[in-house]
């Protein structure tokens, strides 16, 4: 038996607007994404990208086409069902980070859990376990202006896995951080793919950024321009 593959898009169109102003974000987009790949996208301002990030994160829907998640057509999905895919299956990580303030990293961590009405002891352990997974263990009672950007991007993915998920959406991850932060958040990444195999979809504007991924996608206003593996030149610092 071949499992189908986490993500296919069949001609997936998304258009905003209306008539002349008729704007086509995606157009007859097909795509498929394994269980386990690191896919990075790249691609000219308004070609596209957030709208198919939104779409595979249950955010936003097509105008026609499907959207299969594990081999089942989300259109069938009322939007209970479409959160339940946001919660279960999928996390999110963010160029602005988007912690509460005041808030300790435990506490940040633990939020996607109280959602399931987890009881505290289970959701304080589970967030610990996350927390030591990117490298924050002793940290846990800081707040978040006590810590440094990087620090809070490591905190943004302990929540983002904190769930479990299959697949790790980051927009922009390392958008807001330095070079050295960059690299150092681009690792924890990799391995949460590579160890984890948490599939990983990202968005950047860096090439070098995008060269962590095993797999690039280019959108060209809609389309998907160009769609190739990548030697993983990143391999040989791990
Ligand atoms: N909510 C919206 N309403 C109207 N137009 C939108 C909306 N979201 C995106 N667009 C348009 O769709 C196109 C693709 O946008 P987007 O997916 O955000 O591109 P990217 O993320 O690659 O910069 C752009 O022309 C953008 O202006
Ligand atoms: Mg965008």
């Amino acid at each position: 038996m071949t499992l189908p593959p986490i993500i296919t898009f069949r001609q997936v169109s998304k258009l905003y607007g209306h008539g002349e102003a008729t704007i086509r974000a995606l157009d007859h987009i097909d795509l498929s994404i394994t269980a386990g790949e690191f896919v990075s996208i790249m691609g000219p301002s308004g070609s596209g990208k957030s709208t198919a990030m939104n779409i595979i994160g249950g955010l936003d829907v097509p105008t026609s086409g499907e959207y299969l998640f594990q081999g089942i057509p989300t259109s069938g999905f009322d939007r209970a069902q479409l959160t339940l895919l946001r919660r279960h299956m999928l996390g999110f990580v963010f160029q602005g980070f988007n912690l509460l303030a005041r808030t300790s990293a435990v506490e940040n961590v633990e939020l996607p859990l109280v959602y399931r009405g987890m009881d505290h002891r289970e959701r304080r352990s589970r967030a610990m376990i996350a927390l030591e997974q990117v490298g924050l263990k002793g940290r846990e009672g800081h707040t978040t202006q006590e810590l440094s950007g990087g620090q809070q991007q490591r905190v943004a993915i302990a929540r983002a896995i904190v769930t479990d998920p299959a697949v790790l959406l980051a927009d922009e991850p390392t958008g807001n951080l330095d070079t050295r932060t960059s690299a150092e958040i681009m690792e924890l990444i990799t391995r949460l793919n590579r160890d984890n195999g948490i599939t990983v979809i990202m968005v950047t504007h860096e090439e070098d950024i995008a060269a962590y991924g095993k797999r690039l996608l280019r959108f060209v206003d809609g389309h998907l321009a160009s769609d190739h593996a990548q030697a993983k030149e990143h391999d040989h610092v791990l």
